[in-house]
C-alpha cells in the first residue's frame, strides 16, 4: 500500500510538473503575434515560395513580404529597389517588365515572385503584412485591388492582411477604402510624441525598430490603443527580453526561435 502511495505521488508529481512546463511554453510564446520577416530568410532564400512555406511549417502566425512595382505594373515581391542583391541580374525592379523579371533566378534557383504568386503559395494558412516599398506610386491602389479579388474569390479574408510601409501616407487609401484591412505604419526611430504617428492612419500596430524600443515607447503605444511590433530580432534571449518588455508582435528571420521560447 505504501508502496502504491508513493508510486501515486510521483506519478502526481511528475504530471504537475510536466503540465507547469508546457503552459509555460504555450504561455511565453503565445502572448505575441510570431511573424517571419521576408519568410524563413534566414535559412531560405528571403522573400521566396520556399521561404514562405517553411515559415508556415514552423507555425509562424504571420509571414511578413515586400513589395514593389515593376516596369509593366505588377507587383513584384523583392525587398531592395534592384535586382541586383537577391536574383540573377542588374538593374532597378521600376525598370524590368514581369517578363524580364521572370526570366531572372533568385539564388538557390526559385523564381521571383508576384504579389499574386505569393496569395496563392501562402494560401491563407497564416496572416500576412505587406511592406509597400516606398518607390511605388500606384502601390496602395494596386494592393487594394489584389486584396479585395481576393477575398471574394480566393478564400483570404479583410483580416488576414496587415499593411506597412514607411510612407504613411500609403495607408491612408487602406483606410479610406478597406477599413477592415489593418494598418501599420513602420518607424526606424523615437519620436518625441512616440507612438503619435499612429494615429492619423487609425493604426492596429506601430511597428518599430528593435533599436529604438524602450519601455516608454511600448507604454504610449498601448496608452493610445495600438499593439507594439518590433522588427528584426534573431535571437532567444532578445525575444525574451522583448516580451517582458510588453511588445506585442516580433519579426524574426529565424521563425524556429519561436518554438524554443
Ligand atoms: O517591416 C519591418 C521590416 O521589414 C522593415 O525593414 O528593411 O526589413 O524591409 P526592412
Ligand atoms: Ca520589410
Amino acid at each position: 500500500v505504501i508502496k502504491n502511495y508513493i508510486g501515486y505521488i510521483l506519478i502526481g508529481t511528475l504530471w504537475i510538473s510536466g503540465t507547469m512546463v508546457a503552459n509555460q511554453g504555450d504561455t511565453v510564446s503565445s502572448k505575441i503575434v510570431k511573424i517571419a520577416h521576408r519568410g524563413a530568410s534566414g535559412t531560405v532564400e528571403e522573400n521566396s515560395a520556399h521561404a514562405f512555406l517553411e515559415a508556415i511549417r514552423l507555425g509562424v502566425d504571420m509571414i511578413e513580404l515586400d513589395v514593389t512595382c515593376c516596369k509593366s505594373g505588377e507587383l513584384i515581391v523583392i525587398h531592395d529597389d534592384t535586382v541586383d542583391r537577391t536574383t540573377t541580374g542588374t538593374g532597378k525592379v521600376g525598370d524590368l517588365t514581369l517578363d524580364e523579371i521572370k526570366q531572372l533566378r533568385l539564388s538557390d534557383g526559385q523564381e521571383v515572385l508576384t504579389l499574386k504568386e505569393a496569395l496563392d503559395v501562402i494560401d491563407h494558412q497564416c496572416k500576412l503584412n505587406i511592406e509597400l516599398k516606398v518607390k511605388c506610386d500606384n502601390v496602395s491602389q494596386t494592393v487594394i485591388d489584389i486584396i479585395e479579388e481576393y477575398v471574394k474569390s480566393h478564400g483570404w479574408h479583410y483580416d488576414d492582411f496587415l499593411i506597412s510601409t514607411f510612407n504613411h501616407h500609403k495607408l491612408l487609401p487602406f483606410k479610406d477604402q478597406l477599413p477592415a484591412v489593418k494598418r501599420a505604419p513602420l518607424l526606424h526611430s523615437i519620436p518625441i510624441t512616440y507612438a503619435e504617428f499612429g494615429v492619423p492612419v487609425d493604426a492596429y500596430s506601430v511597428n518599430v525598430s528593435v533599436d529604438d524600443i524602450t519601455q516608454e515607447f511600448i507604454n504610449d503605444a498601448h496608452n493610445r490603443g495600438f499593439k507594439l511590433y518590433t522588427w528584426v530580432v534573431n535571437t532567444r534571449e532578445e525575444m525574451e527580453e522583448l516580451i517582458a518588455l510588453g511588445v506585442d508582435g516580433i519579426f524574426t528571420d529565424y521563425p524556429e526561435l519561436f518554438n524554443e521560447l
